[in-house]
């Protein structure tokens, strides 16, 4: 009899422990399937990288035909906020369609004519002054952001210093000249006036390009505009060299660069000032020093060297823009902004 009963006992026994076997499994299962299913995850906070796509920036025209590498600003600056294109098949996912005034036909017939997505927005992007500038009757209302050199465009493209990561000793380059003037252009004006005059106290060394490590080095801007502050400075600025700035006044200088990062022209009643005083920091070491101080905790960036790169940094910029700020905006007159709001301060 127990002989029977036994088996039985034991049978019921296995039951109950495969049924406990089996409805732990289960749960088991269902919770790794909730840990792991975001669909499942109510609560839990979502990583916003799997969910956000990178918006799209289509390049409509490369400036002045240079065309870089697609992947340049991540490979050169590590940027990586948008997904940069110029396949203009692509022109109905886009976020952003960067756009280069000078490339504008006078017909507009190159601009997209296609259907434009609500979402889309279009940048304006200049790098010339307004005396340069033509705005084309019809494209006043067409944008939603600006591009250029003005301070307050939305992406604002000018020389910059950036922070350094950890203070570090600046050494000044062997200077082999003492001031040099890097003439690429045809120079009138204010800047020609002012040349022609320091010439007569000063021994200055005219180059066709920014080699030589002079210990100043001439940086007169072809225009006076309001934050029209341009690679003139920023390249003595990389050389290692103290740049003798004519353009804006120094105040708007000091808008984008430390005020001892520089000597200004109208720091000196005139040019004969101005050579004197340049030839007593050729003579003095000490004070000649002491305007590459905050060089200890501030850097220069170059641009890249590559005639096609030139635009790069700015188009990282506004790729950088994209993927940032997704906010509604539109400029309401492009003209009065730009050609008219433009105040001439010299
Ligand atoms: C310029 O250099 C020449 C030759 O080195 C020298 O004779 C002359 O005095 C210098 N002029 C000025 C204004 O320093
Ligand atoms: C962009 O600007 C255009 C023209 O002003 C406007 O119609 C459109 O709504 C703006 N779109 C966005 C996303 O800002």
């Amino acid at each position: 009899m127990s002989g029977e009963m036994t088996p039985t006992f034991s049978r019921g026994r296995v039951e109950n422990v495969l049924v406990g076997v089996l409805v732990a499994g289960g749960l088991i299962v269902l919770f790794t399937m909730y840990l792991r299913d975001p669909k499942l995850q109510f609560c839990a906070p979502r990583p916003v990288s799997q969910h956000v796509k990178k918006p799209i920036l289509l390049v409509w025209f490369w400036p002045e035909d240079q065309k870089f590498d697609l992947n340049d600003c991540r490979t050169h600056y590590n940027m990586d906020a948008c997904i940069l294109t110029d396949d203009k098949n692509l022109f109905y996912d886009a976020e952003a369609v960067l756009i280069y005034n000078k490339a504008i036909n006078s017909d507009l017939s190159n601009l997209p004519s296609n259907y434009r997505p609500p979402f889309q927005r279009w940048i304006w992007f200049s790098t010339e002054p307004p005396s340069k500038t033509t705005i084309l009757p019809g494209i006043q209302h067409l944008f939603n952001l600006t591009m250029t050199f003005r301070k307050d465009a939305d992406i604002s493209v000018h020389p910059r210093v950036f922070a350094k990561k950890q203070p570090q000793e600046f050494v000044l380059p062997t200077k082999e000249e003492l001031v040099c003037w890097i003439s690429d252009e045809k120079v009138t004006g204010a800047a020609e006036d002012y040349f022609t005059e320091l010439k007569k106290h000063l021994n200055i060394t005219v180059l066709g390009q920014a080699f030589a490590k002079p210990l100043f080095y001439l940086s007169f801007e072809s225009e006076t505009t309001k934050d029209y502050i341009t690679e003139k400075l920023n390249a003595p600025l990389v050389a290692g060299t103290l740049p003798v700035v004519l353009g804006p006044p120094r105040k708007n200088y000091e808008d984008f660069v430390p005020g001892d990062s520089f000597i200004h022209v109208n720091d000196f009643p005139s040019a004969k000032e101005l050579a004197e005083f340049l030839l007593k920091l050729d003579a003095d070491g000490d004070a000649y020093q002491r305007y590459f101080l905050w060089r200890r905790y501030l850097s220069a960036r170059p641009r890249p060297a590559e005639v096609n790169k030139h635009f790069l940094p700015d188009i990282c910029l506004a790729c950088e823009h994209v993927g940032r700020k997704r906010v509604f905006r539109r400029v309401p007159d492009l003209n009065k902004w730009f050609l008219e709001q433009n105040t001439k301060v010299f």
